[in-house]
């Protein structure tokens, strides 16, 4: 079982942040999204991944990612030319998969369960494809698949339908055999000019072979947009274990729940309530920091109440005096008041920026 994991496309849902990184790399809980997908598929037994990257992107992808030696597998990377589907992304990677069956992740999902049981299911059964299902409350955003009435069966599948024949979304995670190649190889473009994976996998069970589905119960993330990711960043923190205060507070500091503090982090006179993530060598002081919030490596915060908040590496607030929530900062932003009269907000701010001021 080989994986295939997809990082391309332009992010532009998240602009301004996808500006200058490519989506899949931005943090939740402080770890780049794609990361979780590499993570899921290596605990589910694949030692031989690709990833399928843009040329806007790739070479970002290729520098946090590496050669897989970090989690002891192997990951190598396929250029497509043009964002032309998920379809085509496969027919791309058609040289690394061969014959093999394979995994196909969308590099900014998440889910709950991990890939391990699936990959037993679909080796262990007939079926020529294994989707996921999730009953989703906008299903017009996503493929959507309608099952027969005991749910045994898929009847039909549709790539964003304006009159979706059920609430049941496809996942982000896939699993094919060689009989995908096929299928996508009789499909058209979409409407939007894409080869949809979604296509080739009705047109599978158009051709007879058999395509099983399960319908998760635990949760399932999209990161395509600033909410979504503030989401997948609270989901993640609340079910973070693994905690450990590895830097230094003072005794003005009052630290509750699960928080935790990474190397060379001081906080001077704080209040952090968990569940919370601080990164490395970050300054804090006279501050709050409340439930949901990750801040990344080397950021720096006073005087600043801070809540339900991912802030990005290096990034500065200062003598702020005021609350910030359910916002996404990016990497080296300064966010500052300042005595200067007149009084009056005085901004720089890159294009595509969103900024609601009270
Ligand atoms: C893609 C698929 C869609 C699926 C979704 C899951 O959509 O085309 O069928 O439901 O991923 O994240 P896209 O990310 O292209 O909007």
């Amino acid at each position: 079982m080989k994986g295939l994991i997809l990082s391309g496309g332009k992010g532009t849902r998240m602009r301004p942040i996808t500006h200058t990184a490519a989506k899949q790399l931005l943090p939740v809980a402080n770890k780049p999204i794609l990361f979780y997908g590499i993570e899921a598929l290596k605990s589910a037994g694949i030692k031989e991944i690709a990833i399928i990257i843009s040329p806007e992107t790739g070479n970002d992808v290729r520098i946090a990612v590496g050669d897989g030696s970090r989690w002891g597998i192997r990951i190598e990377y396929i250029l497509q030319d043009e964002p032309l589907g998920l379809a085509h992304a496969v027919k791309t990677a058609r040289p690394f998969l061969g014959e093999d069956p394979f995994v196909m992740y969308l590099g900014d999902n998440l889910i709950k369960d991990g890939v391990g049981p699936l990959v037993t299911r679909f080796e262990e059964g007939h079926a020529d494809a294994f989707i996921l299902l999730k009953e989703v409350a906008n299903p017009s955003s996503f493929g959507v698949a309608q099952l027969n009435e005991d749910g045994s069966r898929i009847l039909c599948l549709e790539e964003k339908p304006a009159n979706p024949k059920s609430n049941l979304a496809l996942v982000g995670v896939y699993l094919f055999n060689k009989n995908i190649h096929t299928a996508i190889d009789q499909i058209k473009p979409s409407k939007r000019g894409e080869l949809e994976i979604t296509d080739a996998i009705q047109q599978l069970i158009s051709t007879g072979h058999h395509v099983d589905s399960h319908i998760l119960q635990s949760w399932w993330l999209d990161t395509g947009k600033k909410d979504d990711m503030l989401e997948a960043n609270r989901v993640v923190l609340d079910e973070m274990t693994d905690v450990s205060m590895l830097g230094t507070t003072d005794s003005g500091s009052r630290i509750s729940g699960r928080v935790h503090i990474g190397k060379g982090s001081i906080l001077k006179n704080c209040t952090v309530r968990g569940p919370a993530m601080i990164g490395e060598d970050c300054i804090l002081e006279d501050s709050y920091v409340g439930p949901f919030t990750s801040i990344g490596d080397g950021a720096r915060v006073t005087h600043a109440e801070i809540e339900h908040c991912i802030l990005r590496e290096h990034c500065q607030i200062i003598d702020f005096h005021g609350r910030i929530e359910d916002s996404l900062i990016g990497v080296n932003v300064e966010l500052k008041r300042s005595n200067s009269k007149p009084i009056a907000f005085r901004l720089m701010i890159g294009d595509d920026s969103k900024v609601e001021v009270v």
